[in-house]
């Protein structure tokens, strides 16, 4: 059974003045152990797509299941919390916590322990490839790859098994990129995530298992998927 599975899906942003159709009738599958790329040209619909499989908002038509159940009969706070993680461009660390305390909050939510969770963290710091002296430092004495492995790692905490990064290398000088690039491949990998990444950049794709593109709102496979 698919991780996800994405059914006839389209999503309409309604205001008073006009309608726009985002998403388009888009039925795709993404499974566990792989790494995604949905590419196109800005306002093709990509983070539309993505936030309905964060389960940020629900599609206006057609569905989508995860593991076989209707995101719509989930709770979907718990969805969020539990299962699907998003990590930005623009990383969004919380500039007054550490990189250990922003790895340790979402646990923290989830009512985990503190011994227990700053245990976790640092394991989480050391599988995204920072070591110790990251701990206490905070987000601006980071250069922008640390801080995304630092992100990952927040994602990750939740104990969730989908990873969603909407354009996360966009911020990133072609080395880091590459090391973030492998890290979300080893994720997939050899440690059985769903990783689905939008990207404008070739590279990237390149290195995803599967690549979808986007087209005003609709979507192609390249074949791979
Ligand atoms: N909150 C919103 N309200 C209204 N229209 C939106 C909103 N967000 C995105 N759109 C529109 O939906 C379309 C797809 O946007 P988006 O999913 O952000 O594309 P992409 O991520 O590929 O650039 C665009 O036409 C965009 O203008
Ligand atoms: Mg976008």
């Amino acid at each position: 059974m698919s991780m996800l599975s994405v059914r006839d899906v389209s999503y309409i942003y309604q205001s008073k003045y006009q309608s726009i159709e985002a998403v388009r009738h888009v039925s795709c599958v993404f499974e566990s152990g792989k790494l995604y790329a949905v590419t196109g040209p800005s306002g093709s619909g990509k983070s539309t797509l993505l936030s309905l499989l964060a389960g940020l908002d629900l599609p206006t038509s057609g569905e989508i299941l995860v593991e076989g159940k209707s995101m719509a009969s989930l709770d979907r706070d718990q969805y969020r919390r539990e299962i699907a993680s998003v990590v930005y461009q623009s990383f969004n660390l919380f500039p007054l916590l550490t990189a250990l305390e922003n790895v340790i909050y979402p646990m923290e939510l989830l009512g985990k322990k503190k011994p227990e969770a700053v245990e976790i963290a640092m394991q989480l710091i050391g599988e995204v490839g920072l070591g110790e002296k990251t701990y206490q430092q905070f987000p601006i004495m980071m250069s922008g790859g640390e801080q995304q492995r630092v992100a990952i790692a927040r994602a990750l905490a939740a104990g969730g098994k989908i990873l969603l990064a909407d354009e996360p290398t966009g911020n990133l000088d072609s080395a880091n990129e590459k090391n973030v690039v492998e890290l979300l491949r080893t994720l997939a990998h050899k440690q059985g995530y769903l990783v689905i990444v939008i990207t404008h950049n070739p590279y990237v794709a390149e290195q995803a298992d599967a690549v979808y593109r986007m087209r005003d709102g609709e979507l192609q496979t390249d074949g791979r998927a």
